[in-house]
C-alpha cells in the first residue's frame, strides 16, 4: 500500500508540490468543456488546505511543442478560483525568479497553480536537472495525476525519486476501484469495448480474455473483427494489419469457453451519397460504412449487461459526438446505469459521453484515466504509482 496525503505530518506552512492532471478539454476560446479531471482533484487539494499547507499546483495541457498560448492553464486558475475556498495564484512559469518569488509569499492554505510543465522540454525527457529545479521550490511531492500516471515525466516521476512523497485522494481511489476489477471480479464479468482503433487496445483486449467472461465489441475497431470472421463491412473503417490480430483472438477466446460478442446490426451512411442519408442496416455492403450499433445488437448487448455481476467499459460504441450516431452509446450507457452490476468506466471518451447523456450516476467508478486506466489493467500498477513510498505500517 502507498503512503497517501492522509499519512503525511506536520504539513501546517510546508510547501507541498501537488501533482495533478488538468488535462481538460477546452473549445477554441479556451472555455474548459469537462472539469471532471479538475473536480476530482478538489479533495486533495482542499485536504492540503485544510492541513494550512501552502500548496503549490502542477500539470500538463495537451502536448504544447514549447510555449503555446492556447496551451496555458490560465483557464484552469480562473476555474479553482471559483471552486476553492482560499486565494488562488497563477504564474506563467514552473521555474525560475518568478516562481520563488511567489511561493515566498504564498500564505498558508492557499494555492498556486504553475503554467503548463509541457512548455519545458525537460518535462517529457524526465530530466534529472530540471526535476531538481522543481524539487528544490518545495517540501514534499504528493502525486494526484491518476491520467498521467504511465509517463515517466520530470513532473510525475523524477520528482518523488528527489523529494518525501505520497499519493493523492484520487490516486488512492483509482487504484482501489481498478484493483477490484482486476484482482477479485464478480461473475458474470463483462466487458465493453469500443472506440476507433484496434491497435490501441490490444493489450487490454489480451487482459480481459484472461479475466472477462464476455467482451462485447463496438465501435469502429468491430469492423475489423467482422472482417476477420468473414462478414462484409462495406466501406467502414478496418484496420487490416490487425484483421490476423482479430482472427487470433476470436479463436482464442473460443478455445478459452469466453463470448466475444460482435454487433448484428449497423447504422450508417453510403460513402457516395452527398446528403448523407442514414441507413439501418443487417448488413454494410458496398459503399455503406457503419458509423453505431444497431437495435437489435442493443439488445443482444442489453442482455448481457443486464445478466452481468461487474462491467467495465472502455470505448464508445459508435461516433457519438454526431446526434446521428449517438443512439447506441447512449443506450448502453443507460443500460450500464441500471444495472444492478458493480459498473467501472474508464476513457476521456467514454466518460465524455456518459457526462453528456447525464448517466454518470449510475456508475459505480468513473476512472479519470485514459490510457492510464489501460495499463494499470494490463499491468495492476503504473511507473508513477510503483515510485511512491509504500506506507509504514
Ligand atoms: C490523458 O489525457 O490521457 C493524460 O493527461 C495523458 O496525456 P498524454 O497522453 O498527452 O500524455
Amino acid at each position: 500500500m502507498k503512503r497517501t496525503v492522509k499519512d503525511l505530518v506536520g504539513l501546517k506552512g510546508k510547501v507541498v508540490l501537488l501533482r495533478v492532471d488538468f488535462n481538460v478539454p477546452m473549445d477554441e476560446t479556451r472555455k474548459i468543456l469537462d472539469s471532471t479531471r479538475i473536480d476530482n482533484a478538489l479533495p486533495t487539494i482542499n485536504y492540503l488546505i485544510e492541513q494550512k499547507a501552502r500548496v503549490v499546483i502542477l500539470s500538463h495541457l495537451g502536448r504544447p511543442k514549447g510555449f503555446e498560448v492556447q496551451k496555458s492553464l490560465w483557464p484552469v486558475a480562473m476555474e479553482l478560483m471559483n471552486k476553492l475556498p482560499c486565494n488562488v495564484d497563477f504564474c506563467n512559469a514552473v521555474i525560475g525568479d518568478e516562481v520563488k518569488d511567489r511561493i515566498k509569499y504564498l500564505k498558508e492554505g492557499n494555492v498556486l497553480l504553475l503554467e503548463n510543465t509541457r512548455f519545458y522540454e525537460g518535462e517529457d525527457k524526465c530530466d534529472m536537472d530540471f526535476a531538481r529545479e522543481i524539487a528544490a521550490l518545495g517540501d514534499i511531492y504528493v502525486n494526484d495525476a491518476f491520467g498521467t500516471a504511465h509517463r515517466k515525466n520530470a513532473s510525475t516521476y523524477a520528482l518523488a525519486r528527489l523529494m518525501p512523497n505520497a499519493i493523492g485522494l484520487l490516486m488512492e481511489k483509482e487504484i482501489e476501484n481498478l484493483s477490484k476489477v482486476i484482482e477479485n471480479p464478480k461473475r458474470p464479468f463483462v466487458a465493453i469495448l469500443g472506440g476507433a482503433k484496434v491497435d490501441s487496445k490490444i493489450q487490454i483486449i489480451d487482459k480481459l480474455l484472461e479475466i472477462a467472461d464476455t467482451i462485447i465489441i463496438g465501435g469502429a475497431m468491430a469492423y475489423t473483427f467482422l472482417l476477420a470472421r468473414g462478414e462484409m463491412v462495406g466501406m467502414s473503417l478496418v484496420q487490416n494489419d490487425y484483421i490476423e490480430y482479430a482472427r487470433q483472438t476470436l479463436i482464442k477466446a473460443e478455445e478459452a469457453g469466453k463470448k466475444i460478442l460482435l454487433p448484428i446490426d449497423h447504422v450508417g451512411v453510403s460513402t457516395s451519397d452527398r446528403k448523407s442519408t442514414v441507413y439501418k442496416v443487417k448488413t454494410l455492403k458496398g459503399d455503406l460504412a457503419g458509423y453505431d450499433i444497431g437495435e437489435e445488437t442493443i439488445e443482444l448487448y442489453r442482455n448481457e449487461i443486464n445478466n452481468a455481476s461487474q462491467i467495465f467499459w472502455n470505448g464508445p460504441v459508435g461516433m457519438f459526438e454526431k446526434p446521428e450516431f449517438a443512439n447506441g452509446t447512449k443506450k448502453i450507457a443507460e443500460a450500464i446505469a441500471n444495472s444492478n452490476a458493480y459498473s467501472v468506466v474508464g476513457g476521456g471518451d467514454t466518460v465524455s459521453a456518459i457526462n453528456s447523456f447525464g448517466t454518470a450516476k449510475g456508475f459505480d467508478f468513473i476512472s479519470t484515466g485514459g490510457g492510464a486506466s489501460m495499463e494499470f489493467f494490463e499491468n495492476g500498477t503504473l511507473p508513477c504509482i510503483e515510485v511512491i513510498q509504500e506506507k509504514i505500517r
